[in-house]
C-alpha cells in the first residue's frame, strides 16, 4: 500500500501558522506531496507521523554515516549532558577531537570548530583573505559552500544569468546580500583544467584562495576529471593561492582523510561538517599551521558562543572513533553498498524504460533523469547537468519512491550509510520496482 500523509499534512498546515513557510530550511519545502514530519529512526529506517516506514537514503543530508539512533551515540551524548550541556569554555574533549582529526587528515596541523559548515566557510574565507592580503576567492559554478552571502555566489542561478562559457557570472541566488560580495568572486566551470588556468591568469595576484567540493555533490554528483585536483594544487603552489577543500559532504564519508585521501591530493585547509558530528550541529576547519597565524595573533576574529560545545564534541568523538575503528574497510565497504544500490536502480530503470542514469562513486551518487533526446554519458559540470537532467520528471519519480517507502534527496542525490545492509538494499529495490512501474505508467 502506497504511503499517505494525512497527519503530516495536518502538522504542516499547523506549522504554516507559526513557522515561516512551515519549514526551517528552504529546501525542505521541495518534499512532495508535503514536507514530512518524522517521529523516530533506527538504522537505515525512518518512521513518519502517519506511521509510514521508509528506507532512508537522505541520511540527514549525508550527516549520518552510522544511520539513525546508532547504538552508543545517545549514551555518549547523554553521559556528557549529565555533566553539563554548555560551558562556553575549554574541555579535554576538544583536544581529543582535534587530535583525532590530526591523525586522520594530513593537512590538519591546527583546527577550529564551529556549529555549521556555513560558519566554517565564513571563517576560512576571512582567514585566507587576511593571510594573503588578496580580496578574491575563486570558486566553481554549481559548487555550494553554505548559505551565507559568500558561499552562495555562483550557485543556483537561472540560465539567463549564467554568463558565457568562458566568463561564468558571479550571479547570486538570493536577494538581500551585501551588494559588493559577488564582485569578490571569480567563477569557473568545473572539470575544465585549461579553463581554470586561464581564469587564474586573468585574476593573477588577486586570488586569495581556490575553494571546491572535491566531488561536486550539490549539483548532480560529479567526480573530478583526471588532472582536475592536481591542476588546482599546481596553480595554488605557483601563485601563492590557498587551496581549500570543502569536504562538508565528502569528509569522513570518503575515508578517514576524506576525498583528499581518496584522490591522493592534499589541500591547505579542509572544511568539514555533517558526518563529523553524526547529526549534531558540529563543523570545523583544519589546515597547515601557517594559515592560522592571523587567528593565533588575534588579527582575525573567530568566535562563537556554542563553538566546541561539549555535547557536540562527545558526539564527534564517538563518530571519529567509529570511523577509525573501520580501519581499511572504509571507504571500500560503504562504496560496495552504494554501488549495489546504483546497479539495482540502473537495471530496474532499464526494465521500466525510464531514462534514469545513476552516477557517482557509490559513497554518494545522483540519479540523472535524462531529458528526451539528451546525450548519454556522464554529466561533467553544472551547465551540462541543467541541460540534460529533467528535474520535473525526476520530482514525479521521487514522489513515487517516497510513497513506496524509499527516501532519496528531493533533487536526486542518494547517501548510503553503514546501516544499509545487503538485505535492506534488496528490500529497497523491491520497493523501487513498484515505484518505477507507477512512474512509468503515469509517464505514458
Ligand atoms: C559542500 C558544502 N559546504 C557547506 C555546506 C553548509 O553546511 P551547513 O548546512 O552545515 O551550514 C554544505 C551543506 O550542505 C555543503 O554541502
Amino acid at each position: 500500500m502506497a504511503h499517505t500523509y494525512e497527519k503530516s499534512r495536518e502538522l504542516f498546515a499547523r506549522a504554516e501558522r507559526c513557522v515561516a513557510g512551515g519549514v526551517n530550511s528552504g529546501i525542505r519545502k521541495l518534499e512532495k506531496p508535503v514536507p514530512l514530519y518524522f517521529e523516530r529512526g533506527r538504522g537505515c529506517r525512518l518512521w513518519d507521523a502517519d506511521g509510514n516506514e521508509s528506507i532512508d537514503f537522505q541520511n540527514g543530508q549525508g550527516a549520518l554515516l552510522f544511520g539513525h539512533a546508532p547504538e552508543g551515540l545517545a549514551e555518549a551524548i547523554g553521559a556528557q549532558a549529565r555533566l553539563g550541556t554548555h560551558w562556553a569554555a575549554q574541555s579535554q574533549l576538544e583536544i581529543e577531537v582535534a587530535e583525532r582529526l590530526q591523525a586522520m587528515i594530513p593537512c590538519a596541523e591546527l583546527t577550529r570548530f564551529n556549529n555549521s559548515a556555513t560558519e566554517a566557510v565564513n571563517s576560512v574565507f576571512r582567514l585566507v583573505r587576511a593571510h594573503t592580503g588578496r580580496p578574491m576567492i575563486l570558486k566553481f559554478e554549481g559548487h555550494y559552500h553554505g548559505w551565507g552571502d559568500e558561499g552562495l555566489v555562483g550557485f543556483g542561478a537561472t540560465e539567463d544569468r549564467w554568463g558565457s562559457e568562458e566568463n561564468p557570472s558571479n550571479a547570486h541566488p538570493s536577494q538581500g546580500i551585501i551588494p559588493e560580495v559577488p564582485g569578490h568572486f571569480a567563477v569557473v566551470q568545473w572539470n575544465d583544467p585549461e579553463h581554470l588556468r586561464r581564469r587564474v591568469k586573468e585574476f593573477a595576484g588577486r586570488i586569495a584562495a581556490i575553494v571546491f567540493e572535491p566531488v561536486l555533490c550539490n549539483t548532480c554528483c560529479i567526480e573530478p576529471v583526471e588532472g582536475m585536483l592536481k591542476t588546482i594544487r599546481e596553480l595554488c603552489d605557483e601563485h601563492g593561492i590557498v587551496m581549500i577543500a570543502d569536504e562538508t559532504i565528502t569528509g569522513f564519508r570518503f575515508g578517514p582523510a576524506g576525498a583528499q585521501g581518496y584522490f591522493g591530493v592534499d589541500a591547505d585547509i579542509m572544511i568539514y561538517g555533517k558526518a563529523v558530528g553524526g547529526g549534531v550541529p558540529f563543523a570545523g576547519f583544519s589546515g597547515r599551521r601557517r594559515f592560522f597565524e592571523k587567528i593565533l595573533n588575534g588579527q582575525v576574529v573567530h568566535a562563537g558562543t556554542l563553538n566546541s560545545n561539549p555535547l557536540c564534541l562527545a558526539a564527534s568523538k564517538w563518530c571519529l572513533d567509529k570511523i577509525l575503528h573501520c580501519g581499511n574497510s572504509h571507504p571500500s565497504e560503504l562504496n560496495r553498498i552504494g554501488c549495489s544500490m546504483m546497479e539495482g536502480l540502473r537495471l530496474l530503470a532499464d526494465r521500466h524504460g525510464i531514462p534514469l542514469r545513476p552516477q557517482g562513486p557509490g559513497l554518494v551518487f545522483h540519479t540523472v533523469m535524462l531529458k528526451a533526446g539528451a546525450a548519454e554519458g556522464p554529466v561533467l559540470n553544472h551547465r551540462d547537468y541543467v541541460r540534460r537532467h529533467d528535474a520535473t520528471r525526476f520530482a514525479h519519480l521521487r514522489q513515487c519512491l517516497l510513497e513506496e517507502g524509499v527516501r532519496a534527496i528531493e533533487r536526486g542525490l542518494w547517501f548510503v550509510g553503514f546501516e544499509h545492509r545487503e538485505a535492506d538494499i534488496q528490500e529497497a529495490l523491491q520497493r523501487v520496482d513498484v515505484a518505477f512501474s507507477r512512474h512509468a505508467e503515469a509517464s505514458h
